[in-house]
C-alpha cells in the first residue's frame, strides 16, 4: 500500500485542478480606488513617497477617470487638498469645497462611477487633528454636527456613499440622523470602524498634508495590540447605522477582518493603505520583489482574510491584470 494516503498534492497538480479548488478569488468587483484632488488647473503633482500616485486638479482627475471606468472598477474614494485650513475645518462642509466640487464634476463625467467620500476633518483644519482642538483636546461631541454637516454636503453634492474615518464617538449615529433629516435616507454608511493609530498613514499625511501639527492621533484611533475592541466599534458602528464597516490598515489586521467577517456577516472593507502601497512599489523599484506577484498575493490574501471590498492604490494595476487573466 502505498504511503500515505492523503495527498494533498493531488488537487495542486495544474492550472485547472488548482481553478476547480480555489477559495478565495479577487475581482474587480472588489476594488475602491483612492484619488487625492486639488485646486487649480493642470496639476498633476507626484506623491513623492507614492510612485504612480498623483495629486490632481479637477480637470486632470476627470482625465484619470477615464481609465478607472474604463477598467470597470466600480467606485473611487476622492480625498481633498484644499487651498486653505482653519482652526474649525470649514472647507470639509463648504459647498463649494474641494470634495463638493469634485463629485459633482466626477458624477457628470461619470454618472455610472461610485463615489464614495472620505468624512473627517484633518485634511482641512490648521493643527491637522481629525477633530475640534480645545487646549490640546480633540473635543468629542463639538465634532459631531461639523461631520455630520460635512456628510450632508457631500450627499447634496451627489456623493453615492460616505465614510467617516474621524474615529470620534458616535459620529456615524450623527450622520446617519442629519442624512436622514435632510432627505438623504438613501445614502449608505461605510464606516472606518476599526482603524487604527498607525505608521502605515505616513505617505497619506504626505500626499494630503494631514499630519497632526501636535501630538498624536492615539487618542482617537485605536490600539494597534487591540481586537476585542474592535469588536465593540464595529458593533456600536452597526448599531448607530453603519452599512459597510471597515478595518484600516488592512496588513498588519488581517486577524480583524476575519474576525470581524465571522461576528456579524456585515460587509467588511478593508482600507490597504498608502504606507503598504509604498513598501511594495519601493521593493519592486529595487527589483527586489516581483510587484505583480506581490500585489495579488496581497490583495487575495485579504480576500480570504474575510475582506468583501478592498480600497486600494494599487486597483488600476490589479483591475488590468485581472483583465488580461495573469
Ligand atoms: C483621514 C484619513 C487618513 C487615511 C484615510 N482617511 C489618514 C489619517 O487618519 O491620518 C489614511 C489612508 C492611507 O494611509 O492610505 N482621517
Ligand atoms: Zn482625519
Amino acid at each position: 500500500m502505498a504511503f500515505p494516503v492523503n495527498r494533498p498534492r493531488r488537487l495542486r497538480k495544474n492550472e485547472n485542478l488548482r481553478r476547480l479548488v480555489r477559495e478565495a478569488r479577487l475581482s474587480v468587483d472588489d476594488l475602491v480606488y483612492p484619488v487625492f484632488v486639488t485646486h487649480g488647473r493642470g496639476v498633476a503633482r507626484p506623491v513623492e513617497s507614492m510612485p504612480g500616485i498623483c495629486n490632481y486638479s479637477i480637470d486632470r482627475l476627470l482625465e484619470e477617470l477615464e481609465e478607472v471606468a474604463a477598467l470597470n472598477i466600480p467606485a473611487v474614494l476622492p480625498f481633498g487638498v484644499p487651498e486653505a485650513k482653519d482652526e474649525l475645518g470649514s472647507g470639509a462642509y463648504a459647498e463649494d469645497g474641494i470634495i463638493q466640487q469634485a463629485v459633482r464634476a466626477i458624477k457628470e463625467a461619470y454618472p455610472g462611477l461610485l463615489v464614495i467620500t472620505d468624512i473627517c476633518l484633518c485634511e482641512y483644519t490648521s493643527h491637522g487633528h481629525c477633530g475640534v482642538v480645545e487646549n490640546g483636546q480633540v473635543l468629542n461631541d463639538p465634532t459631531l454636527d461639523l461631520l455630520a454637516r460635512t456628510a450632508v454636503s457631500h450627499a447634496r453634492a451627489g456623493a453615492d456613499m460616505v465614510a467617516p474615518s474621524d474615529m470620534m464617538d458616535g459620529r456615524v449615529g450623527a450622520i446617519r440622523r442629519a442624512l436622514d433629516e435632510n432627505g438623504f435616507a438613501d445614502v449608505p454608511i461605510m464606516a472606518y470602524s476599526a482603524k487604527y493609530a498607525s505608521a502605515f498613514y505616513g505617505p497619506f499625511r504626505e500626499a494630503a498634508g494631514s499630519a497632526p501639527q501636535f501630538g498624536d492621533r492615539k487618542a482617537y484611533q485605536m490600539d494597534p495590540a487591540n481586537s476585542d475592541e474592535a469588536l465593540r466599534e464595529v458593533w456600536l458602528d452597526i448599531e448607530e447605522g453603519a452599512d459597510i464597516v471597515m478595518v484600516k490598515p488592512a496588513l498588519a489586521y488581517m486577524d480583524v477582518i476575519r474576525r470581524v467577517k465571522d461576528d456579524y456577516g456585515y460587509p467588511v472593507a478593508a482600507y490597504n493603505v498608502s504606507g503598504e502601497y509604498s513598501m511594495v512599489k519601493a521593493a519592486a523599484q529595487r527589483g527586489w520583489v516581483d510587484e505583480q506577484r506581490i500585489v495579488m498575493e496581497i490583495l487575495t490574501g485579504l480576500k480570504r482574510a474575510g475582506a468583501d471590498i478592498i480600497i486600494t492604490y494599487h486597483a488600476k494595476d490589479a483591475a488590468r491584470w485581472l483583465r488580461e487573466g495573469r
